[in-house]
């Protein structure tokens, strides 16, 4: 364990439990360095504790990452609640809230997969350390959608010379609160969009009113820019070998299957805008809760989201190593710094 732990520089991870709640949670802080471990808190049933602790501490040291890029200050963290099965939702979140409270400060949560702004409110009356509440900024997932559009410019600006999205054809993977909203402000500005969601009337939504064109499966189609706006892993030798794109920039966290997925990328010639800087907007609604930023100094910070990925594409172009590996090295500097 500690191995692990040394291997990708994790600080603390504390497994809670509360067996009359049914609890089982783990809290895994990959770094305090810049500050409290900010990152949200996931209800997930689990094929095991294994799976449940790799995703706490793959989700959090991509939180660290994340918030570095972003310019936060903010270190990395991610809770995981375990779904039992129990039926008492409300004691589950108290319990994880006792935890995060234990903590105290050194944790800083929000709503991640499976977590509502409900949620959030129930662990609020245990613990002052909850962000993403109603009397907040909010739903992330427009802002999300607004850094995942900049990131979008950065990838056809990097490629084209112009990060003008009108004429471009984009398809998009995911209709959910991210990616209904991207294909939104994308249709807006005069993209073709072409679109593919597990549940039909999301597609049918698309159609009817952005114009969209629904396709039964999104990953081979030609178009300029693939949008990954569902499940994380899409990237793997398989989906990358069939891509038809120029530019692959999204909201999905974790879309790299493996570490060779950046690579097999840049073998194929396409540019990947790395997830954690496209996908901060969310994060970066936050500091309105937990920092009191005013919310056109948020916005401004989510368009620069434009200006990080220009930075990384070229360092990485410049260096020859895939904008993954790039994006990973300037946030381990931006880390290291303090
Ligand atoms: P969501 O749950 O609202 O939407 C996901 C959508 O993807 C659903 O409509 C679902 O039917 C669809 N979907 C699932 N599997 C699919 C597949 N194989 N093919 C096509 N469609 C599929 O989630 P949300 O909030 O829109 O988030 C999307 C992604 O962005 C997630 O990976 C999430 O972790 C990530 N993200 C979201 C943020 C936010 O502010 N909501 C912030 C940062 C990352």
């Amino acid at each position: 364990m500690f191995s692990v732990l040394e291997a990708s520089g994790h600080e603390t991870v504390v497994f809670g439990s509360d067996p009359a709640a049914r609890y089982r949670g783990i809290i895994a802080i990959h770094s305090t360095r810049l500050g409290p471990a900010v990152g949200g808190t996931r209800y997930w049933r689990y094929a095991s504790l294994q799976a449940a602790l790799e995703d706490a501490l793959r989700l959090s040291q991509g939180m660290s990452y994340k918030n570095a890029l972003a310019g936060l200050p903010f270190g990395g963290g991610k809770g995981v609640i375990i779904d039992t099965g129990s039926a008492n939702r409300a004691a589950l979140f108290e319990a994880h809230a006792r935890q995060v409270d234990r903590l105290g400060g050194l944790h800083i949560t929000a709503e991640d997969v499976g977590t509502t702004v409900a949620d959030m409110e129930t662990m609020r009356r245990i613990t002052p350390h909850i962000a993403g509440l109603s009397s907040g900024a909010g739903d992330p997932a427009p802002y999300t959608a607004r850094g995942v559009r900049r990131a979008i410019e950065a990838g056809l600006f990097h490629r084209f010379r112009s990060g003008v999205v009108e004429g471009r054809t984009i398809a998009i993977q995911g209709l959910g609160a991210v990616g209904y909203r991207l294909a939104r402000d994308l249709a807006e500005q005069g993209a073709r969009l072409i679109v593919h969601d597990l549940i039909p009337e999301r597609m049918q939504r698309a159609a009817d009113e952005l114009g969209a064109r629904a396709v039964p499966d999104v990953v081979g189609i030609t178009a300029d820019v693939f949008a990954p706006c569902a499940m994380g892993g899409v990237l793997d030798a398989n989906t990358i070998e069939r891509l038809n794109c120029t530019i692959v920039a999204g909201a999905a966290n974790n879309q790299l299957a493996d570490a060779a997925a950046g690579d097999a990328l840049m073998r194929r010639d396409i540019t990947y805008c790395p997830d954690f800087i496209a996908n901060a907007g969310g994060v970066l609604s936050g500091a309105f809760d937990i920092l009191g930023w005013p919310m056109h100094e948020v916005t401004t910070r989510i368009d620069r989201i434009y200006d990080t990925t220009l930075a990384v594409l070229h360092n990485a172009r410049e260096q020859r190593i895939s904008p993954a590996a790039a994006a990973i090295a300037l946030a381990e500097e931006v880390i290291s710094v303090g």
